[in-house]
């Protein structure tokens, strides 16, 4: 018994200790070396994806689950992801990092190739479909996988040195007035079984069309989807990170002096 309670103990022990050891191992960055902020965001997306925190209770975080996602476009498309997941972020590449605590506000460019995939349902119905297809809409409900290559974000994101009551200070992001801009550089391929039109089985007609119109479609259909994922998806990601880790982990100057509540 003795034993085992010391195994227990010892694992225990181990396992705080692995994962405390990742944030005590951050680079310590000066606030203008961009570089250096850029290599400690990577190693925490990186970090976040695959093991999580567990010190904090973050699962790992890539895959990420997509349970009962909606997005309606216009009233024209509706599509749900009912159980599905998406795969990529902790391999997206940072192109670009900065910030400026005197100003508040910082800035960062990432690369994504994405893969979504999982139990769809989609309905769609429009004078454009009638045009273009031949039926007057599109229902589906089954499987489906999109492949998106070369995701393209750019943000500028407001942020602030927060003081807590812990008495330390985290870099506190205000998500709601974050502002970004996106182009997709492909490739774009999606896979999708049981989708109709009107009542005809027609998967391969309406995803061979997606995907010979895919930039066309994402100029016009792409924005909802794009909010969703970085606005509740991205930021999720992130934020557990910034919510959880005192600055000082990955920063070498005291922020005290620009510290507020
Ligand atoms: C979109 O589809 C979902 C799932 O089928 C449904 O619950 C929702 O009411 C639909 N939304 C609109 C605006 O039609």
């Amino acid at each position: 018994m003795f034993v085992k309670n010391l195994a227990v103990l010892f694992t225990l022990t181990l396992v705080t200790f692995c994962n405390s050891s990742f944030i005590e191992d951050l680079p310590k960055c000066h606030l203008e070396d961009f570089d250096c902020l850029k290599d400690v965001y990577q190693t925490m997306i990186r970090k976040m994806g695959k093991e999580g925190l567990k010190e904090f209770n973050i699962p790992p975080l890539d895959p990420m689950k997509l349970t009962n996602v909606n997005v309606n476009v216009h009233n024209l498309v509706n599509v749900t992801m009912v159980d599905g997941i998406v795969k990529g972020i902790r391999d997206c590449v940072f192109d670009a990092f900065s910030i400026d605590i005197k100003e508040g506000r910082g800035h960062q460019e990432n690369t994504c190739d994405l893969v979504i995939k999982g139990h769809y349902t989609a309905e769609a119905s429009s004078d454009l479909i009638a045009a273009l297809l031949g039926g007057s809409s599109i229902h589906g409900d089954g499987h489906a996988k999109v492949t998106v290559g070369q995701v393209h974000v750019k943000f500028d994101f407001p942020f602030y040195a927060q003081k807590r009551d812990d008495g330390e200070i985290y870099i506190k992001c205000n998500y709601d007035l974050v502002k970004y801009d996106y182009d997709i550089g492909g490739p774009f391929v999606i896979k999708a079984d049981n989708l109709y039109l009107g009542d005809k089985e027609s998967s391969k007609i309406i995803t061979d069309m997606m995907n010979q119109n895919w930039r066309i479609m994402m100029t016009g259909f792409g924005q909802p989807f794009m909010k969703k994922a970085i606005q509740e998806y991205y930021f999720k990601f992130t934020g557990n990170f910034f919510d959880n880790v005192p600055a000082r982990y990955f920063i070498i100057e005291d922020l005290t002096p620009y510290a507020r509540p």
